[in-house]
């Protein structure tokens, strides 16, 4: 079928109380492994191009390999631009094509985010392709910085309730202790502050940095509001695993397609993993 939207994946969600899986494609293999566990498990999943996908694999390219995996299935899928930085490279996803884009202006002071975001809205809005927005700064788990500066990047509940008033995004990302890698500990989240902005905001809550966050944890944040899930790093770790233990079984291999080959095939078993995590199996 078509690319469906991300807000009518999420609308979905939120009647059914669970989340809708967002993983991030950089190559073929990586898209088929999603379009295959989505298959699999019956789910809609959605699946996003970072700046550096688009960078790695270019835009074009992107886009005509989710087109056609979409074409080819029954499953819904949802092509998003995860951490869209600028107004110019989101609106040439939405050229291109893609039915949802993040606008990320977390590291904007909140009058900017908000002008920024209602530039996109407009646009976006006008051809029928959905809006993730980010309030409050969701780092990296390599980031060095103090237990008062962690603190102050989360996201204020109060904060959220007049950007999401002002903007009209479809979906916003909020910062409760998640970030983006392999965590050294396990992460703490944050959920008296996702409540607070739950009662305080109305619309799906996105949840960035999600591997490595124990799966107690997702459920819980899944019972509170949240309906979009971010998972890249995990989906990393298993293709990367996977192809190294191939390439230390067989060093004298010279055939990419054995080595991608059960890369992509461990990086799918992860995927459906995560999609009966977030409830969205037999949701498609
Ligand atoms: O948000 C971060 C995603 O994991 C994308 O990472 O910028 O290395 O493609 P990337
Ligand atoms: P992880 O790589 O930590 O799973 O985060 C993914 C993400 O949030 C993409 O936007
Ligand atoms: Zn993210």
């Amino acid at each position: 079928m078509p690319l469906v939207t991300m807000t009518e994946l999420l609308e979905k969600a939120e009647h059914g109380k669970y989340a809708v899986g967002a993983f991030n494609c950089n190559n073929m293999e990586i898209i088929q492994a999603i379009v295959a566990a989505a298959e699999e498990e019956n789910a809609p999943v959605i699946i996003q191009a970072s700046q550096g996908a688009i960078k790695y694999a270019g835009l074009d390219y992107i886009t005509a390999m989710v087109k056609t995996a979409a074409e080819n299935t029954d499953i819904p899928i949802a092509l998003h631009i995860d951490h869209g930085t600028s107004f110019e490279q989101v609106m040439r996803c939405i050229r291109r094509g893609f039915t949802s884009v993040m606008i990320d202006g977390s590291k904007l002071p909140l009058e900017e985010n908000i002008a920024l975001t209602n530039k996109v809205v407009e646009v976006a809005r006008a051809v029928g392709v959905s809006v993730e927005a980010e309030l409050g700064k969701i780092g990296g788990t390599e980031d060095d910085i103090s237990v008062s500066e962690w603190e102050a990047s989360l996201t204020d509940p109060e904060e959220a309730k007049v950007f999401v008033e002002a903007t009209g995004v479809d979906a916003l990302a909020i910062a409760i202790g998640t970030a983006h890698g392999q965590y050294k500990g396990e992460p703490k989240l944050d959920f008296d502050r996702l409540k607070r902005v739950r009662e305080l905001v109305d619309i799906p809550i996105v949840l960035h940095g999600s591997s490595g966050v124990p799966a107690d944890s997702i459920r819980k944040a899944i019972e509170l509001g949240v309906r979009k899930i971010n998972i890249d790093t995990n989906l990393r770790e298993a293709f990367v695993n996977r192809a190294r233990e191939v390439m230390a079984e067989k060093p004298d291999e010279i055939d990419p397609r054995k080595i991608l080959g059960p890369a992509r095939d461990a990086m799918k078993e992860v995927i459906k993993e995560k999609i009966r995590l977030f409830g969205s199996s037999q949701k498609a």
